[in-house]
């Protein structure tokens, strides 16, 4: 555990802080006029559009949270007791109760200690009988080997799915990530590269589930098509739920997308100041991008020799104002994951990472004065410990 911090020292660099503009307040402003909040409205019809562009899906439904396209993944894949899914034992806890509330098993996968992403043997020895699918987390928005899997899905007749929630804008050899897999899911929530506070997308790239999708989304009805006017009346035709997105958020989201550009060159700016001064130290490991991977400067995070030092690392950027975050509890070591998944192997570099890993502040507004306070932070923590600073 992050020693509490002594409530007297102000946070002066928060870990994330959502940039909203001009381009927001007007897409916002533009919903309420319409008078027309509820989800599928022009807003929403503009997002699908640009994320279809952006990634070449053949269809982009746009949801409540990347927790709502993961769960519409399994209802649409029909899966079920008897099933199993691997994912990595080092993701959010989404990944694998998209699965679970269906009543198929997440089986927990190590991962590569490099990238952090699904370890493309670890998969393979998790393979059983039972298996349907692979899930894929692009960690930190850097890309998994997409040719490893993509043959081993083949390879075993199993679906390859992403969960792209921290990959929106990055891509694997030039192909956007969320458009492999037969289908994607982007996050916009809240600590996101873009954001409408609670928000995600569901890509789907197999043309055969484009419909499902859509009835799955509204509450498992073939709304969608009575909209269009290609239906007289419409039916509960499948296992639904109610997965719209509200217009208002819509709105938010779409001028968030209209600056994602400049919203991403700033990340990579505070990302790129933190592996020129911190990349090169060999006693801390800081972010290993493959050549085949664009990343999107989601995450910068640095792993320590242990847990004793990361811990000590957050505690004293604490007490500089400066707030860091670990990442996940493995989830095969959870109530849950116990309960409902279960463990492939010993996952010893999930275990590792987990305990070792901190996340510094990053986040597109973040000013040329509080960047060199996490600098300068770090660099003295790092010198205090005698873990050098180059
Ligand atoms: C890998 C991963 N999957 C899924 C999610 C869930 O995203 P959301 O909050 O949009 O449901 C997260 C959230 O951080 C995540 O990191």
């Amino acid at each position: 555990m992050v020693k509490t911090p002594p409530q007297s020292i102000p946070i002066r660099v928060p870990f994330c802080r959502p940039d909203y503009g001009r381009e927001e307040r007007l897409a916002f402003e533009e919903a309420i006029a319409s008078g027309r909040l509820e989800g599928g409205g022009t807003q929403t019809r503009e997002c699908e559009a640009r994320l279809q562009k952006s990634t070449g899906a053949q269809r982009a439904l746009i949801t409540p949270s990347c927790t709502a396209a993961l769960e519409m993944m399994a209802l649409a894949l029909e899966l079920g007791p008897g099933d199993e899914v691997i994912v990595p034992a080092f993701t959010f806890v989404s990944t694998a109760n998209a699965f679970a509330l269906r009543g198929a098993v997440p089986v927990f996968a190590d991962i590569d200690p490099l990238t952090m992403n699904l370890d493309v043997e670890a998969a393979r020895k998790a393979i059983t009988p039972k298996t349907r699918a692979i899930m894929l987390v692009h960690y930190a928005g850097v890309g998994c080997e997409m040719e490893a899997f993509e043959a081993l899905c083949a390879e075993h007749n199993l679906v390859l799915l992403e969960d792209a929630a921290q990959a929106v804008g990055a891509s694997w050899n030039g192909k956007a990530l969320g458009s492999f897999g037969a289908m994607g899911a982007f996050s916009f929530h809240h600590t996101k590269n873009i954001t409408c506070g609670e928000g995600g997308a569901l890509l789907v790239n197999d043309p055969a589930l484009i419909k499902p999708s859509e009835f799955i989304r509204d509450k498992g009805t073939d709304r969608a098509d009575f909209l269009r006017g290609t239906v007289a009346k419409y039916e509960w035709r499948v296992l639904g739920s109610s997965y719209l997105l509200s217009e208002l958020a819509a709105a938010v989201l779409l001028g968030q997308m209209q600056r994602e550009a400049a919203l991403t060159q700033a990340r990579l700016r505070i990302w790129e100041a933190y592996e020129a001064q911190f990349g090169r130290i060999n006693s801390i490991r800081t972010p290993h991008i493959p050549g085949a991977a664009s990343h999107n400067a989601h995450i910068y995070g640095i792993r320590f020799a242990n847990n004793a030092l990361r811990d000590a690392c957050a505690a004293f950027m604490r007490d500089r104002g400066v707030m860091t975050a670990p990442h996940y509890v493995p989830l095969h070591l959870t109530p849950a994951g116990l309960k409902y998944g279960r463990a492939s192997g010993a996952l010893s570099h999930t275990i590792d990472t987990a305990e070792t890993l901190l996340r510094l502040p990053l986040y597109s507004a973040m000013s040329d004065e509080d960047l060199a306070l996490v600098l300068e932070s770090l660099s003295d923590f790092l010198l205090e410990n005698g873990l050098g600073t180059s």
